[in-house]
C-alpha cells in the first residue's frame, strides 16, 4: 500500500486521501449456490488489488494504473453511457451504484496496482469493485466501510445492471469478508458469513488456470440462472415453503423428477446437492477428514460436468489429470465454469512439484502451457483514510 501511495505522489504531485485494498478470491466448494441463496466455502487469496484516490477540481476523472503504466480517463458527464472497454468500467460502475448512498459527482485521480492476475477465475474485477468502492466510501465520508454487505451489494449491481452479468454475491463478498487462514462459509439467503473452517495442517491448494473461456460465457452463465429460477418457481408450487433451491431438499427433488424439465432438474440436482456438499464439508473438516473433503471437490466437478454443464473440455482433462497423479485429495473447476481455473487440494509440502507435473501433462495433451498458483487464503479487504 506504502508503495502504491508513494506512486500516485509522483505521479499527481498530491497525496491520496483514501486507499484501500481487495484481495480475490477462491470458490472452494458450492458453485452456482450464491444466487440461489444457498451456501459457499469460499477464502480470499493473498493476491489483492489496492486503490487510492484524491479529489480534483472539474469533471475529468483520471486512473493510473500501475502494473501496466497506462492512464484511464472519463468525464463524470459520460457515466450514464455504454460501459467502456477498459477496467474503469468497474470504477464508473460502482460511481453509478454509489450515487444512491450519497456519492457527490466529484471528480477524482486515482492509482491502482494489482497482484490478482486477469481473467484468472479469481475474481480481479470484484476485487477492483471492492477496493474503489472502499476508497470512495472513506473518501467521500459514505460510512458504507460500516457495513461492508452494502459495497458487495453495489458490486454485484455493477455486473447485474450495468454489465449485464446476472451474477451473485459471492465474488465481492469473499474478498470483503475473507480471513487468513481460514475458509468462510457463507450463506447467501442470510447475506451473512456463518462459520469458518481450516484445512488441517499440511495441506494447500493449488489453483491451475486451462487458459481456455469459450466466448459466451456471460450468456451461459446468465442460462443457469434462468434455468435454476424457473426450477425453483416449479419447486416452489409443489411443495410449500420452497422459494429458491436452496431449500429444496434431495427427497423432494427426486420426487419431482417427472414433473421438471430434465434439463432444470438436472440444474436443480447440482445445486441442492452442492448446499448438501459444503454443510458435509463443514463437519468433515471440523473432524480433520481432508480425504473425505477431498472427494466431496471431485464429485463437485462431476455434478458440474453433467448436470449443470460448466465444464470445459480443459476443465474436464486437468482434473482427469488430479485424479491420476500421486498426491492429489480432490480437484474441481471453481467460479463461473465454461473455462477459467481448477483447485486442487493437495499435500503442501509437494504443492509445488504437483503443480509442475499437472501442467506438464495438460500441456502434452492439449498443447496449452496452463499457469499455476499455491494459493493460501489470505485477509479480506481493508480501507483508510490518509
Ligand atoms: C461467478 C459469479 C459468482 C458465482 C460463481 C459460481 O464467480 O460471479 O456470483 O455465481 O460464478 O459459483
Amino acid at each position: 500500500m506504502q508503495n502504491l501511495i508513494e506512486k500516485f505522489s509522483a505521479c499527481y504531485g498530491l497525496a491520496p486521501i483514501a486507499a484501500a485494498q481487495a484481495p480475490g478470491r477462491l470458490e472452494v466448494l458450492g458453485n452456482h449456490t450464491d444466487y440461489n441463496e444457498g451456501l459457499v466455502l469460499s477464502c480470499a487469496v493473498e493476491q489483492k488489488t489496492a486503490f487510492a484516490l484524491a479529489p480534483v477540481e472539474g469533471s475529468l476523472c483520471r486512473i493510473m494504473d500501475f502494473r501496466e503504466g497506462r492512464e484511464m480517463t472519463f468525464d463524470l458527464a459520460d457515466v450514464d453511457g455504454a460501459p467502456p472497454r477498459d477496467g474503469s468500467k468497474y470504477i464508473i460502475g460502482m460511481i453509478r451504484e454509489l450515487r444512491r448512498y450519497g456519492l457527490p459527482a466529484q471528480a477524482f485521480c486515482a492509482g491502482l496496482e494489482s497482484s490478482v492476475p486477469l481473467g484468472s477465475g479469481m475474481s480481479s474485477s470484484a476485487a477492483l469493485e471492492v477496493a474503489s468502492g472502499l476508497a470512495f466510501s472513506i473518501a467521500f465520508r459514505l460510512n458504507l466501510e460500516q457495513d461492508p454487505a452494502v459495497i458487495a451489494r453495489a458490486g454485484q449491481g455493477v455486473e447485474n445492471h450495468y454489465l449485464g452479468v446476472k451474477s451473485g454475491l459471492l465474488d465481492q463478498f469473499s474478498s470483503l469478508f475473507g480471513a487468513r487462514d481460514a475458509l468462510i462459509l457463507s450463506d447467501f439467503r442470510e447475506a451473512a458469513v456463518t462459520g469458518s473452517a481450516q484445512l488441517p495442517p499440511g495441506y494447500a491448494f493449488v489453483v491451475i488456470n486451462s487458459m481456455k473461456k469459450h466466448s459466451l460465457v456471460d450468456s451461459d452463465y446468465n442460462s443457469r440462472r434462468e434455468d435454476c429460477e424457473s426450477a425453483a418457481a416449479r419447486l416452489a408450487e409443489m411443495f410449500p415453503g420452497v422459494t429458491a433451491l436452496r431449500d429444496v431438499t434431495p427427497e423432494q427433488l427426486a420426487a419431482a423428477r417427472a414433473a421438471l424439465p430434465w434439463r432444470e432438474y438436472r440444474r436443480a440436482q447440482h445445486i441442492v446437492w452442492e448446499c448438501s456438499r459444503v454443510r458435509t464439508a463443514m463437519e468433515l473438516l471440523r473432524d480433520g477428514d481432508v480425504r473425505g473433503f477431498g472427494k466431496l471437490l471431485f464429485e463437485s466437478h462431476e455434478s458440474s460436468r453433467l448436470n449443470f454443464e460448466n465444464s470445459s473440455p480443459e476443465l474436464d482433462i486437468l482434473v482427469d489429470i488430479a485424479r491420476h497423479t500421486p498426491g492429489c485429495l480432490g480437484a474441481r473447476l471453481s467460479g463461473g465454469g465454461f473455462g477459467g481455473i481448477t483447485i486442487h487440494l493437495v499435500r503442501a509440502a509437494r504443492a509445488a512439484e504437483y503443480a509442475e507435473s499437472v501442467c506438464a501433462e495438460y500441456r502434452r495433451r492439449t498443447g496449452i502451457a496452463a499457469e499455476s498458483f499455491v494459493c493460501a487464503p489470505g485477509d479480506g479487504a481493508m480501507g483508510y483514510a490518509i
